[in-house]
């Protein structure tokens, strides 16, 4: 059961040493690089000129050439690859989990840099001033309340004596492992441990689950569903995500509708009519943590995520809340 906001796993590390890459991948293209993409030379000549030198229109012009320079294909590899030794090099995980990190994190890393602090108007704000732009990347902001008076606080009144109750079933952070074995190395150097193949003699994972870096098995989720009280004495099911497992480095789109659909397959037969009401978690997403904005479209958006949730969750959400979700994957009307 895991922290929800801040998965762990190599996520965080990983994302600082792809960002930091982004800029040593430019700095890097040197001759023994390969073909430099369409906007290294601009931005070498404007670093041999002197930043104070280059004109407003024409910073914007560099960085709107590096942004589009930045996603195409050969960029995003050679960021990638910079990443990947970055990761090594600072032992931030086993070099074939590095590898897998990388490749999963580096498109999204890289667009999510082209639309933030390498936006022209940003960097050329921070580069040349404010009469180019504005950096508030980091900056505070100020928000305007309305004029309306802030009503008076009231402590908040417990319900009274024989006021009517409910009972919920709470279910969250089930993280199934696909990969759990019984018997497998239960403190190994990754991430997740307690998966591939089982050691010879005790002190192996459980067969229901172990303490550690471990996740679940379907059978031990299987089994707290078989065991519930009868389902009529709850009125509702509040289940609040993360299905998928932590091996984060290594799970595809199809890793993750895979666990989501299977295991609302396995609440809908376990919980019967039972009104069952979900949320998204942190690990529902591959990339870890990764919620492109509605704004996003295409193939880079969470529609492929949102949508599955919309059709898998359609007789447990009313239609707004389905709404909501096809709305936040960036298609929905
Ligand atoms: C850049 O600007 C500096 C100071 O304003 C000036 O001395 C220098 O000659 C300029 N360089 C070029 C290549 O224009
Ligand atoms: C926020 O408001 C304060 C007080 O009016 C002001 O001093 C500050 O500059 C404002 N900050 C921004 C980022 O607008
Ligand atoms: C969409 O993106 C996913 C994940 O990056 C990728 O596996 C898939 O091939 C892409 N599909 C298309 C049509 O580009």
């Amino acid at each position: 059961m895991a922290p929800r906001v801040q998965g762990p796993g190599p996520a965080p590390p990983l994302s600082l040493a792809l960002a930091l890459s982004v800029a040593l991948a430019l700095a890097l293209s040197g001759p023994s690089g390969p073909p430099p993409a369409a906007g290294d030379p601009l931005l070498e000549a404007a670093s041999r000129w002197g930043w104070r030198n280059v004109s407003c229109p024409v910073c914007r012009g560099l960085f709107g050439a590096l942004d589009l320079a930045l996603q195409l294909e050969p960029t995003v590899a050679r960021v990638g690859r910079v990443a990947a030794r970055l990761c090594q090099d600072l032992r931030l995980a086993r070099p074939e989990i590095c590898r897998q990190a990388v490749q999963l994190f580096q498109r999204d890393v890289v667009s999510a840099w082209a639309r933030s602090v390498l936006r022209p108007a940003e960097a050329c704000g921070l580069l040349l001033g404010r009469r180019c732009g504005h950096w508030d990347i980091f900056g505070d902001w100020n928000v305007s309340l309305p004029d309306t008076p802030k009503p008076p606080v009231r402590p908040p009144a417990p319900p009274p004596p024989g006021a009517p109750t409910a009972r919920l079933l709470f279910l969250t952070d089930l993280h199934w492992d696909r990969g759990y074995t019984p018997g497998s190395e239960v403190a190994c150097p990754d991430p997740l441990c307690c998966r591939g193949p089982a050691r010879p003699g005790p002190g192996g994972a459980g067969f229901w689950g172990d303490y550690g870096k471990c996740d679940l098995p379907l059978h031990t989720i299987e089994a707290l569903l078989a065991q519930l009280p009868p389902v009529a004495t709850f009125a509702a099911a509040y289940w609040t995500g993360d299905i998928p497992a932590h091996n984060v480095w290594q799970q595809s789109r199809q890793d993750q509708l895979l666990a989501l659909r299977t295991v609302t397959g396995l609440l809908r037969r376990h919980l019967g009519h039972l009104p069952v009401y979900p949320a998204v978690g942190n690990h529902e997403a591959t990339p870890v943590n990764a919620f492109p904005p509605p704004y996003v479209r295409g193939n880079q958006s969470s529609a492929w995520l949102y949508d599955a949730m919309a059709e898998a969750w359609q007789d447990w959400l009313p239609p707004p809340a389905l709404q909501t979700l096809r709305w936040g994957s960036g298609l929905g009307a």
